[in-house]
């Protein structure tokens, strides 16, 4: 088969590799019809994943059609459409038993990082009834690769954690695609504002489109400033870090007012400092989730009832064979207008 292989920093490669199998009882080994790339991705090419070795298959999103469950699979048999979790979990150790399926013993993010991943024509994925969501045969691909990994991680560590309530204020900074997924899954809850806040005016335009009530572009270092004056000095309840970076981590908590929640989503590689000397007396809370794609289920029906549209989020097709020009693209992503980026393998 063909896939994306990754080979050390800056260097990937769409060539042969041998056919995945059945390792364990309890894999499945599905062939990939719809995938897609994420931002993670592009860190891992960048070098800052050193869990990735030469030689793996990039990829951690996914759907596509069961070639083969091992014997020990119940939930799933060979010809079934299926979602592909970006977290693979056993459901049964003590993490996946608190629901902290990111930090599974068995499993937690290891697709397209510490086993080959979703960027092939065929992916192994073990822990297969738990990693893997039967799909309608017809159901919209585009639609339900977004559940892989975007909607879960922005909803889970964004909103769930943020807690976002009716009436709330609430900012998200960063309006790529995992802002933009925090920004569709607040509004089942209703909050009265939703400031989207990124430097690219592009981004900032989608957002808007998706439901955001006020954009503010942060380019000209004013966005504190900016995020004051339009909530009257009050601040926000809810800050939503969607960007990774300590300039965006002291946007979120210059923002906050008393009692605010701070949300992280973002990957941060440096270290932040933590402004104790205003908020030890704001009454704020701060989260941190590495995203356990426990709620997939419950975006499932809302997407199946087109009550959640995931799909405005997709803005190029590429086949899977032209994987090599979708990551040109998709790593332009401001000059190309690139959110999601869809590889289709029929
Ligand atoms: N916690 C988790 O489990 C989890 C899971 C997946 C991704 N992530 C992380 O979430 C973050 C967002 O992911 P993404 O795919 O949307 O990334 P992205 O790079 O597509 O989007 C980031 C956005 O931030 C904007 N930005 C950059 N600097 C800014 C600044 N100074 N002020 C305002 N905006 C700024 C960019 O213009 C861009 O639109 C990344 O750090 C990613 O690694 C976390
Ligand atoms: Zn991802
Ligand atoms: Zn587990």
């Amino acid at each position: 088969m063909y896939a994306l292989v990754f080979h050390g920093a800056g260097q990937r490669a769409w060539e042969q590799k041998p056919r995945p199998q059945i390792q364990d009882a309890t894999d499945a080994v599905v062939r990939i019809t719809t995938s897609t790339i994420c931002g993670t991705d592009l860190h891992i090419l960048k070098g800052d994943v050193p869990t990735v070795t030469d030689g793996r298959i990039l990829g951690h999103e996914g759907v596509g059609v069961v070639e083969e469950a091992g014997a020990g699979v119940t939930g799933v048999r060979k010809g079934d459409k299926v979602l592909i979790s970006c977290i693979t979990s056993c459901g049964t150790c003590d993490f996946c038993k608190k629901g902290m399926y990111s930090h599974c013993r068995r499993g937690g993010w290891i697709l397209g990082n510490t086993i080959d991943g979703t960027q092939a024509e065929y992916v192994r994925i073990p822990h297969a009834d738990n990693s893997l969501y039967p799909l309608a045969a017809d159901a919209d691909e585009e639609a339900m690769v977004m559940l892989s990994d975007i909607l879960p991680t922005g909803f889970e560590c964004g909103v769930l954690n943020g807690q976002v309530k009716p009436g709330d204020t609430v900012a998200i900074v960063g309006a790529g695609p995992i802002g933009l997924a925090a920004l569709l899954t607040a509004q089942f809850y209703a909050p009265a504002e939703i400031v989207m806040i990124d430097l690219d005016e592009n981004r900032l335009r989608v957002a808007r489109s998706l439901g955001g009530t006020q954009t503010v572009n942060s380019s000209d270092g004013q966005a504190v400033q900016k995020v004051m004056d339009l909530t009257a000095g009050a601040g926000v309840d809810v800050a939503i870090e969607a960007v990774g970076i300590p300039a965006t981590f002291d946007i979120c908590q210059a923002i906050l007012a008393p009692g605010g929640r701070l949300a992280n989503v973002g990957v941060h590689g440096k270290p932040v400092e933590l402004h104790l000397e205003r908020l030890w007396a704001h009454n704020v809370t701060l989260t941190t989730r590495l995203v356990d794609t426990v709620t997939t289920p419950m975006l499932l029906k809302l997407v199946r009832a087109g009550r959640l549209q995931p799909k405005a989020l997709v803005t190029h097709r590429f086949a899977l064979a032209d994987v090599m020009k979708a990551y040109d693209t998709f790593g332009n992503a401001a000059k190309e207008r690139a959110l999601k980026v869809i590889l289709q393998c029929t």
